[in-house]
């Protein structure tokens, strides 16, 4: 979504914002600008929509450059992608402001506003921010304190970072509910909403917290809670790869990710299972004694994050015997839902900042739940930190928008989760053993179905030019039509819909014809048969399909069926290992298509708006 990058420094600050910015374009948006001090005290800005690159060439072209500056993505929520809505906006040319979030009040403040004589140059929500914070200057203020001031009056999420033309040597920053990190350099310190913004020019972070007012100097960084006293936040420092955001030779960061996943699952497991069983405390500490109680999970998620949870419940309660529970967090947090005895509730999210999913997080903290764990991939994300549990997927930063390695992770850690509260259940042995030698088999099959490539990019062919498309799955594979689906929709746009086959009479049936690719996902399971009899239910209505089968499960290909073979794998990691093929028929018809594969149009990579 929206990305924020700001710098007080001695030197010039303008390529440092555009890099941050450029490291910031995987999260998605659809103009960008910066504003900059200028050392002849005149505040300038430079806006464009589109891409980073077209802001980076006008930038070029002008005399901008200045030691104190902001920049921001911006993803429309309020006013159309115009120059006009783009950030920085000011107030008087006087204040400068970038803002991700939305404040939602901003029609009453800009009513206010108005009426004492402000004039609005945009559509936008953050508008309001600009003109809020210069009234309060207006009042003698300095920055700081008209910051503290100003956000009382916002009602909404935002992370946002003002400078102000009269004093150029500081930023102040405040966050509630859109994430912040300020990166500490020598003689220069820096702001961001991603550390990934900030690699190239320091480790050392420090995360805000909800409610918090930060000022920032070249040397000294101030942080105030959200009742106005200063706090001290721990610097963390991050090891993340400086160069994570290459795409290592491959065509879009989408195809590199996929190729990562056996590397990254690999990555996931280890030091946490052992040849016989699960390591112990790989939940952290304390985590075993709450497996112990728990009797029932909610899992709260959303996307494909989502069709993660929605896997795991077919592992938990087969394999543990833990009742389950699974919804999306937008709707979970707006309904009253009943709290079963002993519950874990569990999130996961790929940033650990998706604004519903923190929001329910919050939500059922305070509802009796016995714990919390999040399954997630950024340390230190607003998840991680809200949680009392926290378990790393591994997988490492995930840049393109369509989620693939953070996905196959997430069913890794779920299966080690299985592991653990199943010892607390009377779980077969068979089963654990099962899961543990399916686990260990895991990185190999990953890298064996990735090697089927050729197959699929034939098949895409035959897709490309369709508009709309069936995703059919049973049992612990549902989830991965639907994953499936979820692909192919977001980077290719063509219309994909998943069932449940067993659902395909009730309904969906109407929809067959050759005009209407159907997608099977089919392991060799005690499904099968079932699941052979919904195909030829599509086969009697003249459907086409494609049918991504076990080399034993004996499909016979002819010309309303192709069958592309998946190699056999154990039960349990059946659904890591079909994911695969689901995510290169997606690649490859957006490929054909053409469409902008890692930024695909109206999404974002991190949903920190609700
Ligand atoms: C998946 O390809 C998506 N881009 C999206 O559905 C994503 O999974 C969802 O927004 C949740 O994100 P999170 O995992 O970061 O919470």
């Amino acid at each position: 979504m929206c990305g924020i990058v700001g710098a007080v420094a001695e030197r010039n600050v303008v390529e440092i914002l555009l890099e941050g910015l450029k490291r910031l374009e995987y999260r998605g948006y659809d103009s960008a600008g910066v504003a900059l001090l200028q050392s002849d005290g005149n505040l300038t800005r430079i806006r464009r929509t589109g891409k980073v690159q077209e802001l980076a060439d006008a930038v070029a072209n002008s005399e901008a450059l200045g030691s104190t500056g902001i920049a921001h993505t911006r993803w429309a929520t309020h006013g159309g992608v115009t120059e006009a809505n783009a950030h920085p906006h000011f107030s008087s040319e006087r204040v400068a402001v970038v803002h991700n979030g939305i404040i939602e009040n901003y029609v009453s403040l800009r009513n206010q506003l108005t009426e004492k004589g402000y004039r609005f140059t945009s559509d936008t929500d953050t508008e309001t921010i600009a003109h809020t914070v210069h009234e309060e200057l207006k009042s003698g203020k300095n920055l700081l304190n008209a910051v503290q001031s100003a956000v009382n009056t916002f009602h909404g999420a935002y992370g946002t970072v003002i400078m102000d033309k009269e004093d150029p040597s500081r930023v102040v920053v405040a966050r509630s509910g859109s994430p912040l990190v300020i990166g500490l350099g020598l003689g220069e310190n820096f702001i961001a909403s991603d550390q990934m913004a900030l690699l190239p020019v320091t480790r050392r972070f420090i995360f805000l917290e909800e409610g918090d007012v930060a000022e920032i100097t070249r040397r000294t960084v101030d942080i105030f809670d959200k009742h106005g006293a200063p706090v001290e936040r721990e610097v963390v420092e991050s090891n993340i790869e400086h160069d994570a955001g290459d795409k290592g030779g491959y065509r879009h960061y989408m195809l590199k990710e996929i190729h990562e996943q056996p590397t990254v699952v690999r990555n996931a497991l280890q030091q946490r299972i052992t040849e016989t069983g699960l390591a112990p405390d790989v939940f952290g500490e304390g985590a075993d004694a709450i497996f112990k109680q728990v009797k029932h999970v909610q899992i709260i998620a959303c996307g494909t994050s989502y069709h993660a949870g929605m896997t795991a419940r077919y592992w938990l309660e087969q394999y543990a015997n833990v009742s389950c529970n699974v919804e999306i967090a937008s709707e979970f947090r707006y309904r009253k839902s009943v709290v079963h005895p002993n519950s874990l509730l569990i999130t996961i999210s790929q940033s650990g900042e998706t604004a519903d999913t923190l929001a329910a997080l919050r939500l059922a903290k305070e509802s009796g739940y016995m714990s919390s764990l999040t399954i997630c991939n950024v340390p230190g994300s607003s998840l991680v930190r809200e949680s009392d549990l926290a378990f790393m997927t591994r997988a490492g930063a995930e840049i393109g928008v369509a989620s693939t390695k953070a996905f196959t992770t997430q069913l890794t850690a779920f299966l080690m989760l299985t592991l653990a509260l199943g010892k607390e259940n009377g779980m077969l042995e068979s089963d654990e053993s099962g899961i543990v030698a399916a686990l260990h088999s895991l990185p190999a099959k990953l890298e064996e179905t990735l090697a089927i490539t050729n197959g699929i990019e034939d098949l895409a062919e035959e897709f490309a030019d369709k508009n709309h498309s069936l995703f059919l799955g049973r049992g612990d594979q549902y989830p991965i039509a639907m994953e499936g689906a979820l692909k192919l929709k977001e980077i290719s746009y063509i219309h994909a819909e998943a069932y449940a086959s067993g659902e395909l009479k009730h309904g969906p049936l109407a929809l067959i014809d050759d005009e209407m690719p159907v997608i099977v996902v089919a392991p060799n399971n005690e499904l099968l048969e079932k699941l052979k009899s919904n195909v030829e239910e599509v086969r009697a209505r003249g459907g086409i399909m494609y049918v991504f089968a076990d080399k034993d499960a004996a499909f016979e290909g002819d010309e309303s069926m192709r069958v592309i073979n998946v190699p056999h794998c154990d039960s349990p990691i059946a659904p890591i290992i079909y994911t695969l093929p689901l995510q290169l028929l997606s690649y490859y018809v957006a490929l054909i298509k053409g469409t902008d594969v890692d930024q695909p149009r109206n999404l974002a990579k991190s949903v920190t708006v609700e």
